[in-house]
């Protein structure tokens, strides 16, 4: 499975990686922090390659565990099954879901990944409710100008 198929929020795994990376790069190009690091490590933040809301697809190893709290540590193992992952790279990708991973982020690149990246769950999540209840209002007002018409 890739992460252009899994479901996050509104889009896909594949697309927020590239918003967050993105996003994350140019702030610290601006701040004059790592970006190269931080374009990488925020790519691989999510590569867990599963869609965890269908039953049986979470990682075994991790069952007990909230998809909120395992998923950093499955995408560090995949990150570093593929790719040479420097400990910068690889404290943004465990740490971007901090405060769930209780241990805070060791450097200002994670940080600044860290928040990007709920920026951007945030404003997914927001775009699909609207849209979800804007078709809803849409549906309810067809409906109401149908029953209109049939009186
Ligand atoms: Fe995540
Ligand atoms: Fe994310």
């Amino acid at each position: 499975m890739q992460s252009k198929d899994i479901r996050h929020h509104e889009g896909s795994i594949f697309e927020h990686s590239l918003e967050v990376s993105f996003r994350s790069y140019k702030i610290a190009k601006k701040l004059k922090m790592d970006y190269r690091a931080i374009a990488r490590g925020a790519l691989l933040h999510d590569f867990f390659l599963y869609d965890w809301r269908t039953k049986g697809n979470r990682n075994l190893k991790y069952l007990k565990e909230s998809h909120a709290v395992s998923h950093p540590r499955v995408a560090l193992e995949n990150a570093r099954k593929y790719f040479d992952v420097s400990d910068m790279e690889a404290d943004i990708i465990k740490k971007h879901m901090f405060p769930t991973t209780i241990v805070p982020p060791k450097y200002k690149e994670s940080w600044i990944v860290t928040m990007v990246d709920k920026y951007y769950a945030v404003k997914e999540y927001q775009e699909g409710f609207f849209r979800k209840h804007s078709l809803q209002l849409r549906f309810y007002q067809l409906q109401q100008t149908l029953s209109f018409l049939t009186v």
